[in-house]
């Protein structure tokens, strides 16, 4: 029998390296498809050196051409699933051009989608997120999250998120024999263990880790801290931390899930007469504070880091901590490792590499000659 593959839409990305490593460390076969236009073809020159596995199939294709993919799937046709990291994840940048947001990331999916349909492609990851669940302290007793928390689209990312979210289980549930996964990660941090892999953001970095890490490295001058009048212990917003490791084993033990039903299934005396589609939360259960996080990231680092408290950022909320115990029972998946290693690991990646796979300063670096006294 001919190999069967896995395909990982956005799989230079951050999340979508990591996980790549995963699938093949796992003996899975990989092919994947990337535009490049937030990462970097080196991602998968470093993919190749951690597994030692050579042979990685890429594609340069947006998921929007529909002529690109089916190009791909004639080359591999024994392709049997799909985890789709692909897609524009900056909530800010969301609000400033949504239409592209709504283009890539939704017309994107049902595009893939109707390749898959065509193809007879029927196990689906996808990565939600957290955000679907916009502010959960507005209901009684929500924190820590479970999936079953009714959810809002904040922001034109989240709205995509939810939205997608919604047409997978639409489509899922209308073709029998037909399974996806709906993982909502929260908040990933941290960086391969062997320092050559990590998040290499373009620009300014919107979120905390990946700013502290270039403030670690001399490109940022401090941190803003966005508010320290929080209700929690210490002011500041809490968020459930995960290691981009433990997210990435998430994904495998998702699609063995959806492997494992499938195969429930077959063996049943009954065909199924509707499609298998589940949330799941990835996070660890436990959450952290801002300040507590910018200790624990000086504590790897070996020196304070400087910082400012300033005002609140538009659409943050108090507490995002997941409940995961759907996915520690379900998927047999358990987040293991501590925020002290993913700072550690966030800091190896960051000292090896501190501008990056392309080892250029960016334009927006505050280099000491840009730094105004
Ligand atoms: P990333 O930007 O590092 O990875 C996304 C990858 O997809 C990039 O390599 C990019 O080049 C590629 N891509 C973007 N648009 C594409 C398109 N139209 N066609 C083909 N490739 C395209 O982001 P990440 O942090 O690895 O996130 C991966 C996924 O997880 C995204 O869908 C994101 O929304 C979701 N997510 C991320 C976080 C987070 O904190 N990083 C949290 C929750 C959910
Ligand atoms: C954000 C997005 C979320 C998305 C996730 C990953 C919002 C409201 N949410 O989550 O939808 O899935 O990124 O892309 O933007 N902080 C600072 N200073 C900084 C940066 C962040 O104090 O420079 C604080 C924030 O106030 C927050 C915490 O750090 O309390 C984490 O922020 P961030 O890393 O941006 O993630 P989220 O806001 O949780």
């Amino acid at each position: 029998m001919s190999k069967e593959y896995v395909l990982v839409t956005g799989g230079a990305g951050y999340i979508g390296s990591h996980t790549v490593v995963a699938l093949l460390e796992a003996g899975r076969n990989v092919v994947v498809v990337d535009n490049l236009s937030n990462s970097s073809e080196e991602a998968l020159e470093r993919i190749k050196k951690i597994t030692k596995v050579d042979d990685i199939p890429f594609f340069q294709v947006d998921i929007r051409d529909t002529a690109g993919l089916e190009k791909v799937f004639d080359a591999y046709p024994t392709i049997t699933s799909v985890l789709h990291f692909a897609g524009l994840k900056a909530v800010g940048e969301s609000t400033q051009i949504p239409l592209e947001y709504y283009d890539q990331n939704v017309s994107g999916t049902i595009n893939l989608t109707k390749v898959l349909k065509s193809r007879g492609i029927k196990k689906f990851v996808f990565s939600s997120s957290a955000t679907v669940y916009g502010d959960a302290t507005r209901y009684e007793n929500m924190i820590p999250i479970p999936e079953e928390c009714p959810t809002s689209g904040e922001s034109p990312y989240g709205r995509t998120k939810l939205f997608i979210e919604h047409i997978l289980r639409d489509y899922t549930l209308s073709i029998p024999g037909t399974y996806t996964a709906l993982l909502r990660y929260f908040n990933p941090m941290g960086a391969h263990p062997s320092g050559l892999m990590g998040e290499d953001p373009r620009g300014i970095p919107n979120n905390l880790l990946p700013y502290l890490a270039q403030v670690a490295s001399g490109r940022r001058r401090e941190l803003q801290v966005f508010g320290n009048d929080y209700d929690s212990r210490d002011g500041t917003p809490i968020r459930d931390y995960i290691h981009v490791l433990d997210l990435a084993l998430g994904h495998l033990a998702a699609l063995k899930k959806l492997e494992e039903v499938e195969a429930e299934e077959k063996a049943a005396t009954e065909a199924p007469t509707k499609g298998f589609c589940r949330e799941w939360n990835l996070g660890t259960g436990h959450g952290s504070t801002v300040l507590e996080v910018i200790a624990a990231f000086s504590k790897a680092v070996g020196k304070p880091l400087p910082y400012r408290i300033v005002g609140r950022r538009a659409g943050d909320v108090l507490d995002l901590t997941a409940k995961p115990t759907r996915a520690n029972t379900e998927l047999k998946w358990k987040a293991e490792l501590s925020m002290d290693q993913a700072c550690e690991d966030l800091w190896n990646w960051t000292s090896k590499n501190p501008y990056g796979y392309s080892n250029e300063p960016d334009s927006t670096d505050e280099t000491p000659a840009s730094i105004k006294a």
